[in-house]
């Protein structure tokens, strides 16, 4: 009996945490752009008035050239501006690299980190893990990336694999976000079905806690946005080709679900 009544108020603890969980849309734009892109935040403004979305955050991750010229037109659209990776150095000898300290100091508040992309090319669990350590300790929030292959999850590991890449991708630390992109979804406009997102996410809740959001990516848009920002424990979306455009990253930022209200930005 007393068993139970604890269960019922941890439950409903669990579900006040995730309804109050502001949603974060976050636009990776890869290696896309041009310096004439900095007026897209105008053009976002414009889609979906900051006044509007109060209840949510958006972020746009663009190429490392083009944050600086994008955290003036992004503060005014009150947007986040985010890397798309970062060294584990803080500075030195490291040809073509950007440490997370010159992130935060040309204006952003974000890195992705261990994204799939850069996993495919050698990214170990091991360097996620120092390069999301190195951003927190330069106070810009690291956006963990995981997912499994197609033939993991034809193979039934899928549940496996994610486990294993959080344990050995997060550091010690309190402050993150985990985006839970399967390979297979990537760029390739198929999406995990509700069902398997929903899975994924209850496994990944589990391990992280009710303080850390997490993401779905995989071909998120416009037509899929909704069914999945209601997905339980999906606390917002990294979007990739979607986000290229300012009308498709508005409408999915429209999507998410309006229950939380604190304002962040
Ligand atoms: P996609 O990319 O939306 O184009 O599938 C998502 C991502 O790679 O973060």
């Amino acid at each position: 009996m007393f068993t139970l009544a604890v269960r019922t108020i941890l439950g409903s603890f669990a579900k006040y945490m995730e309804m109050i969980m502001r949603p974060l849309i976050a636009g990776n734009w890869k290696m896309h752009g041009d310096m004439g892109w900095s007026d897209k935040p105008e053009v976002f403004e414009k889609y979906y008035p900051a006044k509007s979305r109060e209840h949510l955050d958006v972020l746009i991750c663009p190429p490392s050239p083009f944050i600086a010229p994008l955290v003036r037109s992004c503060s005014k659209a009150q947007i986040y501006v985010g890397g798309q990776n970062c060294h584990v150095a803080e500075s030195g000898a490291h040809t073509g690299e950007v440490s997370a300290g010159m992130l935060k100091s040309a204006g952003a508040n974000y890195v992705i980190v261990g994204h799939s992309e850069r996993r495919a090319n050698g990214e170990t669990d091991v360097m996620v893990k120092e390069k999301a350590l190195a951003a927190n300790k330069a106070n810009i929030m690291p956006i963990i990336c995981v997912g499994e292959s197609l033939a993991q999850r034809e193979s039934g590991k899928a549940s496996d694999v994610v486990s294993q890449q959080i344990k050995s991708s997060v550091p010690n630390i309190t402050d993150y976000v985990i985006a839970y992109e399967p390979i297979w979804a990537i760029g390739t406009g198929k999406t995990a079905t509700a069902s398997d997102i929903a899975e994924m996410h209850a496994v990944i809740r589990k391990i992280v806690g009710n303080k850390i959001k997490i993401l779905y990516g995989g071909s998120v848009k416009p037509a899929n946005a909704q069914q999945i920002l209601s997905t339980a424990n999906v606390n917002g979306a990294l979007i990739g080709g979607a986000s290229l455009d300012m009308e498709s990253l508005a409408a999915i930022a429209k999507a998410a679900p309006k229950n939380a209200s604190t304002k962040n930005y």
